[in-house]
Parts: structure tokens; sequence; C-alpha cells
């Protein structure tokens, strides 16, 4: 792959080095942005061109832009992490930019190739290197997260595929996604609320899939809980997954169990390692539907003896219970997860080069 080439204008006014410094001491998720973005324009004369490493600022949109009135828009999570030896890496971004391609056909939004996703994180890493922080020990996983967008840019107020796009990278360092870092975080059955039905854009990485999750995601804050899990729109018993985040069940007898593709439920970068990792570790990863009655019976039987979510943000955290408006499912014994906890270390040490990328997983940024 040849590396797309990007003009640079710089910023006049990037943070101070003691600031950002400051800033990567505690950066919490989402809240810190670096000095510049990567920008690509795409038209229907033109195709993609314009690219570019500029300062990070707003955006000039007109307020007949299509993204801010039918959503079409989608995006990607990904990381940058800071190795022992001060280089930066990032994981498996073609896995990315394939999912990116899939979720711009179903949003009739235009392709953007591997050189030109991979090109733009590295265009931009080129100049905000500084801001990937350094984990203070093996448990630290603090990184620089990576926001790729695309959104439909153009003026027009009709309802068909924008002639006029615009495709970002901006960048935030990140500590762990739940305050509680790997604490058991409860999680909300949402019984009412579906993320995604059959022929939606369930598979998709769209905003609209997160903005159909919030209603869910604030019934979970107000019951306490950190995340939100979905069943299935037409059976409503089949587990999807969590509103940012996919789900693994782990048996007593090695087998380890997450919901089976459908066009429903996003597939994540993490839960395909999670499942070669787990292959690894002499458990048997299976992909296959779940039902909430299962993870009932199975958690009260101990024939469930754990449960994670992993994700981009969220890497591998425990599961400490279901909250539903029936009440709590619990696991029979009280877990110490040590298999999410095994993954999540195997999982951070390839990433953070402490051991070795036998799959090829790591690209240099
Ligand atoms: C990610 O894990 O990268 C996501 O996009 C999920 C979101 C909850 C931050």
């Amino acid at each position: 792959m040849s590396t797309a080439s990007f003009d640079l204008l710089p910023s006049t006014n990037p943070a101070a080095d003691a600031v950002r410094d400051n800033i990567l001491a505690a950066p919490g998720f989402g809240q810190h942005f670096t000095d510049h973005m990567a920008h690509v324009r795409w038209t229907l004369d033109a195709g993609w061109h314009g690219h570019e490493v500029r300062p990070y600022g707003p955006l000039t949109l007109d307020p007949a832009a299509a993204v801010l009135h039918y959503a079409q828009e989608i995006f990607e999570g990904i990381k940058a992490y800071r190795h022992a030896d001060g280089s930066v890496w990032t994981f498996r971004p073609e896995k990315n930019a394939e999912r990116f391609r899939r979720s711009a056909r179903r949003l009739a939004l235009p392709e953007l190739s591997d050189e030109d996703f991979i090109g733009s994180i590295k265009a931009l890493l080129a100049q905000d290197h500084a801001w990937v922080p350094t984990p203070q020990s093996a448990a630290d996983e603090c990184s620089l997260y990576l926001r790729p967008f695309m959104i439909a840019s153009e003026k027009f107020l009709g309802v068909r595929p924008a002639r006029e796009v615009d495709y970002y990278v901006i960048a935030s360092p990140a500590a762990a996604y739940f305050k509680g870092g790997i604490e058991p975080v409860s999680i909300w059955l949402s019984q009412h609320y579906k993320r995604a039905a059959p022929g939606g854009t369930g598979f998709a990485k769209c905003g609209g899939n997160y903005a159909a999750s919030l209603a869910a995601q604030k019934e979970a804050s107000d019951n306490g809980c950190g995340q939100v899990a979905f069943l299935d729109a037409a059976e409503n018993k089949w587990i999807e997954e969590l509103g940012g985040m996919n789900l693994f069940f782990v048996y007593k007898d090695g087998r380890i169990a997450t919901p089976r593709l459908t066009d429903t439920i996003l597939e994540g970068v993490t839960r395909d390692s999670v499942l070669t990792l787990a292959k690894d570790e002499g458990l048997t990863p299976e992909e296959r539907p779940i039902s909430i009655d299962e993870w009932r019976e199975g958690a009260a039987s101990g024939e469930i003896t754990e449960i994670f979510a992993c994700g981009t943000a969220a890497v591998i955290t425990p599961v400490g219970e279901l909250v539903t408006e029936e009440g709590p499912i619990r696991l029979a014994a009280k877990s110490d997860n040590e298999v999410a906890k095994r993954l999540r270390t195997k999982l951070l040490d390839l990433q953070y080069g402490r051991s070795e990328d036998k799959y090829g997983w790591l690209t240099r940024l």
C-alpha cells in the first residue's frame, strides 16, 4: 500500500507542553482533543481530493447540510498505543477501514480506500504524536483514541445520497472508558427499546444507531447501570449487543460464546481479536445465538462463570450483573473474572508491544 500524501496547515496555537502533559496525566475519555485533524473531501464529480492535515477546530457547515437533517454519517473508533521504546502503533487498522467501507455502502456514502483511511491516521499522528500518552504500568490502558468520521455536507434538503461529503479524523487522549476501570460494570436490560432491526443499519457504525440507543442508555443510568443490553427486534429473545460494545459469556467447561454476527450486530474488531486470543488460551470460542433465558438460567445454575463486554473504547470489561425490570440477574458464584482479566492482559500486552505480534496486527504510525 502506498502512503497518501496530505498537505499540512500547521496549528498556529498548539497546546503548550505543560498543558498537554497535564491533560495526558488524567485524560478521561473523549474530553480533550489534539492540535490537528485530518480532512479529505469528496464530490461526485472529482472523487476524493484535498487531502490535508489542518488545525483542530469547529467545522463550517451549511444549515442545510444533509447530515444535519438525515443523519447520513458514519464513524470509526481505533486507538494509537505508545510502546516502551517511545514508538507509536495502531491495531488492525485494515479491519476498521474495511468496516468503514461496509458502513459507507449501507449509508450510501462513498467508500474510502485503506490507503486514505490509514494514510489519514498516519498523517495526523505525524503532527500530534506527542499526544499519545505513555502507560505507567501494564494495567494502564491509556492511548490516543482516534475518531475517523464521514458526513454528508451537501447543502440540499431533498432526500437522496449526498454529492458532497467530508471525511475527518480527530484524536483524543483516553484513559479507561468506564470510570471504575476494570471493576465489573452493571448492565441494564432494555425491554422496550430496540437498537436495530433486520434490514436496518445495525451492522454499520453510524451515528443513528447510537442516537437510537440513547433513551435506553438514559434508562440504564437512571437505574445505576453503565451500559444497556439490547435484545433482537423480531422475537425480543436473542441477545445482540450493548449500546457501544459486544458481549461474551464464559462457561465453566471452557467455552466462550458471543452472539453470532447478523445484520443487526456491529462486528467489533476487539470481538474478533478476543475470538482468536481465546483459542490461543485453550478456550473454545463459539459464535451462535444466545437467548436471554440462557443468560438467566446459565447465571443461576453456575454454567456461566463470567460475562464481559469488549470494544475499542471498553477494551475488556467484566459485567457484574444484568439489571431488569423484574430484578437483577447475577452469577451464582461471585466471579473473580479470571478469563476476562487473562484475555485483557493478552490483548493489552500485544497492543503495547509487550508480547510478540504473531498475527501481524500492529501497524507503526
Ligand atoms: C468504540 O469502542 O470505539 C466505540 O465507538 C464505542 C463508543 C461507546 C465509544
